[in-house]
């Protein structure tokens, strides 16, 4: 997705739309977004205070909508076009709190249930950037909270060249749009994208528990976490 600039409605749809195609290029990808919903609807609190770090778009908004109503909602998002994607996707719901900004830039007396991150770390530089921004969801998470993250992340530096026969494959039989399959192919080798090991580490240093895989496919992963054992906010186990 680009970020930063104010949609027309026309536009708007156009983004939404290929924001969706782009996503059935990838087996599976929606799984991630399920996953979100099935943890939080499994969350012991019955009204869990959510953040959804990197809303724009709204995917995670619309299923934690759909499956945790009674969820309350922030959702965070520096880019004012890609906020009003969410926006759009979240329709009339005053459960969600809608804050353009950065996480980092979130006061930090908030104290959030579950902290979503799906598909943002990834965009950041690995300069301190990376760091910063886990630092700052660990600020906002409460005592025994989780933190569901997915990142595209690679274990060396051939392995996109290796997968990508089986996403062209696989976009193929799905029928997908020659446009979004070639936007993802030049898009994925462009973002400063860290290994396993590398985002593991960064957990480590942020104070967060070392992250459980929880989905795989292709490039894309997920995991989920939460504040470090050790943490004064985290849970013993
Ligand atoms: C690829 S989109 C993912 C959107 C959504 N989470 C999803 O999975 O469909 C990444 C979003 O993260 C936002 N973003 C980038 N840096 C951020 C930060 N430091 N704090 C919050 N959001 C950020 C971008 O503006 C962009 O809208």
């Amino acid at each position: 997705m680009t970020t930063g600039d104010q949609s027309t409605g026309e536009s708007k749809l156009d983004r939404l739309a290929m924001y969706r195609e782009l996503q059935r290029t990838v087996p599976g990808l929606d799984t991630i977004y399920r996953l979100t919903e099935v943890l939080l609807a499994d969350h012991p609190v019955d009204t869990p205070r959510v953040l959804v770090v990197g809303a724009g778009g709204g995917r995670e908004i619309e299923r934690i909508q759909t499956g945790v109503p009674a969820a309350s909602i922030t959702a965070v998002d520096p880019s004012a076009g890609n906020l009003a994607l969410a926006r759009h996707v979240a329709g009339n719901a005053n459960c969600v709190h809608f804050v353009e900004g950065r996480v980092e830039d979130l006061h930090t007396e908030a104290e959030f249930d579950v902290a979503t991150s799906l598909l943002v770390m990834h965009q950041l530089p690995d300069d301190g950037a990376k760091l910063s921004y886990l630092c700052a969801i660990r600020d906002r998470l409460g005592v025994g909270s989780a933190l569901i993250h997915a990142d595209i992340c690679f274990d060396d530096p051939d392995e996109f060249e290796r997968l990508v026969p089986i996403y062209e494959a696989y976009a193929r039989h799905v029928g997908a749009s020659a446009e979004a399959t070639q936007l993802e192919l030049r898009t994925i080798p462009a973002l400063p994208v860290v290994s396993p090991d590398r985002t593991r580490t960064l957990f480590a240093q942020a104070g967060l528990a070392p992250p459980r895989e929880v989905f795989r496919s292709l490039w894309y992963r997920c995991w989920v976490s939460g504040h470090a054992p050790t943490s004064s906010k985290g849970l013993l186990k």
